[in-house]
This record gives C-alpha cells, structure tokens and sequence, in this order.
C-alpha cells in the first residue's frame, strides 16, 4: 500500500499495511530482500539508472525494496512525505543536524538531551566549525536569545531523556522560523503515537527505531522524517555517500515490530501511569516524574501536545546512589538497562550510565540526583511490575 492510499485508514491500519511491496510470490508478510546490489538487464539500463533516467535499485547503501517498506511505513505513520532510514538512532541525529549544518554556522539545542546527541552538538559540531549553543528548552526566552545572525537549525528532545521534562515544540517552532532556522525534533521518548511534531511546526524528525519501534529489544535502527523537499536538500546524498544505512534485515524486524506498535505502546504507557500513581506518594521517593500526571512541571503543555503520558516514569530515590543502587539491585523482574522501549521493563541510573559523561554540575543543573532512575515499562503485567518496585523498594 502506497503512502498516499495508507492516508485513508487510521493509524493501527497503517501499520500494518503502509508501505508494503508484494512480490510476484503474493507472500501475506513484507519479504526480506537480503541483497547488497541488483542486476540490470543491459549495460545501457545500468547507466541509465545511474543517470536517474530509469527507475529501480542500484545498491543497498542507496536504498533496498524492504528498507523503503519502512520508510514508507514510517512517513504514513507520522504524515511526512519523506523518510530516510539509518543505521541507528545516532546515525539519524548526526544525519538530520550535519546534513543541514556548514562550517561558520549555529546550533542551538536544549541541554537536556540524551548523552550522545548532547555530545555531537556540544562536541562534534564546533570540531567541523559550527558553533553551539546550549539552553533551557523550557525557557522560551533563552531559545529567542540564542539566535545568531549564522543559526541555521534547532534541536531538540520532548519529553526529555531521562527527567521527561517537557518543551512546547510548536512555540520553539515558531521561533526557529521568526529567525530563518529549522526545528529537529528527536521524539523517541513519546513515540509517533502519541506525539507529532511535524503537525506543531517541526521542519524535521528523527527516532532511534531501536527503541518503541522495534520495541522487543533486538536491533539498532533510525529514521529522519521530512518533507521530500528537506529530505532531498539536506540528507539523501550525505546518506547515499556516506553511508550510515540501515540493513535490510533490521528493517525487515522493524517493519514487523510497526506492526505491533499501538497495542504494545498503548498497554506500556498504561503500566507506566499505573506505576505513577503506585509510587508518587511511596515514602522512600522524594520526587517522580510522569508527563500524564496533573503534577508535572509541564503539564499544561504536555495536555496541548501529547495524546497520551510516556512509557517512561522517572523517579528519585531518597538515599542518593547508595540507596538507588540497592533498589535497583533487589529487582527481580525489571532488569537493569540502559535501554528503553523494550516487552521487558528495563531501569537505568542516569548519572552512572547515560549521562555519566557530564560534571556533576551539568548533571545537577538537569535534575540528574545520584538518586534518580528511569524506568522503562515493559509489557509484564502491571501488578507484578509495581510488586517488584515496592519490595526492592522496601531494601533499599
Ligand atoms: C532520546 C534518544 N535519542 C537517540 C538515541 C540514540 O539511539 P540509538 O541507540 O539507536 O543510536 C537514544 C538512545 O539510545 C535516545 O534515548
């Protein structure tokens, strides 16, 4: 089913059928065209492919039949026009920001991201001459103050990994635009269901597939979504040339974890709003975090915003690492993991792990205790879930 058929059908619909190229074998699921490079008839057919004068695939660096079914799926699914599929969520990031970026001009990103995209804009980006700038996502007076006369792009991740603060992505939108830049949003952490950004004004967006996508823990993948007009001006030749592709067996696992998407995300984020309300007001936490509740910090625009809360609950245990490190130790179902988006409910503790890589004082200045973990809910039963928290909670 082509993009512009999927248009008509819902969500769920799309992700079961968006995208999908049937063979001549008539096979019911997407076939997996394990193959680095395509046999042309006639040497005058292999040039001209080459020349763009004749349609059809030339080699999987460039593009692959079950790649494009994921990229279609993709864009269906989030209402872009166009998509590109990469090798895994870093390689989307770096992609969809140096794609856009030359040397002599200025990023500006919110400061609390994840630890490897704060690595390429605080990092990266000045080695190749481009000049960044870190802010307050929430403040939408240091977005306005950042802006240089050279800002050529925006970034930024909603809700945040791992404090799930929230950012108004259509007025950072705005800005952006008011100054002649684009807005990149990483939505990894609210999935395509329950958050578009393209609809709030975002010019690009990009997902670690690795995460809600695959949802079952078993490959790496990316995706930048775009108009075809961005796709084409800023990322299909530095992917081409480069080479940060994604393999066609990872988009073959990744169409069928699209196909499972809703249900699995649905039931994973009503685990998480459950396990809110089990441990808001548990006396060995001092503060948790969840965008569905009436207390978060940003509440009021995550209600504008996102359709429903997050897969992911954060929360601080009083005791610092000592104590979050016992917790987490007495576990006995939820794993410990950097990882996120998986069937099984996975913990992390930022400070040691993710975010190790910041001073102390960057850490503090996001809200990173020693004594905050982020948990990931899975697809368990939610009562055995908030039993394994509250008796590791009782050790700890
Ligand atoms: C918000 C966010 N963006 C990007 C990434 C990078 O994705 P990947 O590990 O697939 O490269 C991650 C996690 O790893 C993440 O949590």
């Amino acid at each position: 089913m082509s993009a512009s058929a999927a248009k008509r059908y819902r969500t769920e619909t799309r992700l079961v059928h968006a995208g999908t190229l049937r063979s001549s074998f008539g096979e019911t699921s997407e076939a997996l065209f394990l193959t680095q490079g395509y046999v042309y008839d006639t040497a005058l057919s292999a040039e001209r492919r080459f020349k763009n004068e004749e349609p059809g695939y030339q080699y999987s660096r460039f593009s692959n039949p079950t790649v494009t079914m994921f990229e279609t799926r993709m864009a269906a699914l989030e209402g872009a026009q166009a998509a590109r599929a990469t090798a895994t969520g870093m390689a989307a990031v770096t992609t969809a920001l140096m794609g856009q970026l030359r040397a002599g001009d200025h990023v500006v990103a919110a400061k609390a991201l994840f630890g490897s995209c704060r690595y390429v804009v605080e990092d990266h980006c000045p080695r190749y001459g481009i000049a960044s700038t870190l802010v307050d996502g929430t403040d939408l007076d240091q977005w306005r103050n950042a802006v240089r006369p050279n800002t050529k792009t925006f970034f930024l991740e909603s809700p945040t990994n791992p404090t799930l603060e929230v950012i108004d992505i259509k007025a950072v939108a705005e800005i952006a635009h008011a100054a002649g830049a684009t807005l990149v949003v990483d939505n990894v952490f609210s999935t395509p269901l329950y958050q578009r950004p393209l609809e709030l004004g975002a010019d690009c967006v990009v997902y670690s597939a690795t995460k809600h996508i695959d949802g079952q823990g078993r490959c790496l993948g990316g995706v930048i979504l775009a108009s075809e007009d961005f796709i084409q001006t800023h990322i299909h030749t530095l992917i081409r040339q480069t080479g940060p592709s994604l393999s066609p067996f990872n988009a073959w696992v990744l169409l069928k974890g699209l196909e499972t998407l809703a249900v699995r995300v649905q039931r994973q984020t009503d685990t998480a709003a459950t396990v809110a309300v089990a441990l808001a007001e548990h006396p060995k936490v001092a503060r948790l975090i969840y965008p569905g509740r009436p207390d978060h910090p940003q509440a009021e625009v995550a209600r504008r915003q996102m359709r429903a809360g997050s897969t992911l609950v954060a929360f601080e245990i009083k005791g610092g690492k000592a104590a979050a490190f016992r917790f987490q130790d007495a576990l006995k179902l939820v794993k410990i993991s950097n990882n996120l988006g998986d069937a099984k409910s996975l913990i992390t503790h930022p400070a040691t792990t993710t975010h190790q890589r910041l001073t102390p004082a960057a850490r503090a200045e996001l809200g990173i205790t020693d004594g905050l973990v982020r948990l990931s809910c899975g697809l368990e039963h939610p009562d055995d879930l908030v039993e394994d928290l509250v008796t590791a909670l009782a050790v700890g």
